[in-house]
């Protein structure tokens, strides 16, 4: 059985990384999303809200399952008995730091690949980080996210304003 990883931060889950997915789906026979708690972003949603979330987008993937995963990824990778860890690029900003990781990964973890998939050019301008943004603001952001996802952003950012109210 071919298994990928696919790790990130997901704060939340946009369309892009949801077209990583389900392409990563139909490659692989099964795939575990890695959602980071990474200590050195404060995100919007909690590790295991952003859990819920992708698990909420992609409850019609069979072959997806989602985790939660903190220390180094190579061996939340073997834990998964995944030999693939999949990552999108969005454009060539992302490549060097994207090589950087892939080449040390694979001298601490030799038997563990990386594989890059391009991101679909719909959304190869976006992240979790400018829907945010634009949620922050009042924006627009049905184009970038599921609608459910969509709303749970929205109605972070009102909890957030009514705190700053009391
Ligand atoms: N569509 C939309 N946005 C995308 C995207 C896509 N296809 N691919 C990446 N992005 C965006 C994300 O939304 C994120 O945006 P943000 O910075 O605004 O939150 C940004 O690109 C970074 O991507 P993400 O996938 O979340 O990566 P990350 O940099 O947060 O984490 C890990 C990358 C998890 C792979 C890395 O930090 C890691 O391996 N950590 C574990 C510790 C470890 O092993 N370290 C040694 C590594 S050599």
């Amino acid at each position: 059985m071919k298994t990928a990883v696919y790790p990130g931060s997901f704060d939340p889950v946009t369309l892009g990384h949801y077209d990583i997915i389900e392409r990563t789906a139909k490659i692989m026979d099964r795939v575990v999303i890695g959602v980071l708690q990474n200590k050195s972003k404060t995100p919007l949603f909690s590790a295991q809200e952003r859990v819920k979330m992708l698990e909420e987008v992609t409850k019609d993937l069979t072959n997806v399952e989602v985790r939660c995963f903190d220390g180094l990824l190579i061996d939340f990778a073997r834990s998964c008995n995944a030999k693939v860890i999949v990552r999108g690029l969005r454009a060539v900003t992302d490549f060097e730091y994207e090589l950087q990781m892939a080449q040390t990964n694979r001298v601490i973890a030799p038997e563990i690949d990386t594989l890059f998939l391009n991101t679909n050019l719909k959304y190869s301008y976006l992240s979790s980080s400018i829907v945010k943004e634009i949620a922050e603001f009042g924006g627009d952001i049905r184009g970038f996210l599921h609608p459910q996802i969509a709303q749970k952003v929205i109605e972070k950012f009102a909890q957030g304003k009514n705190l700053e109210t009391k």
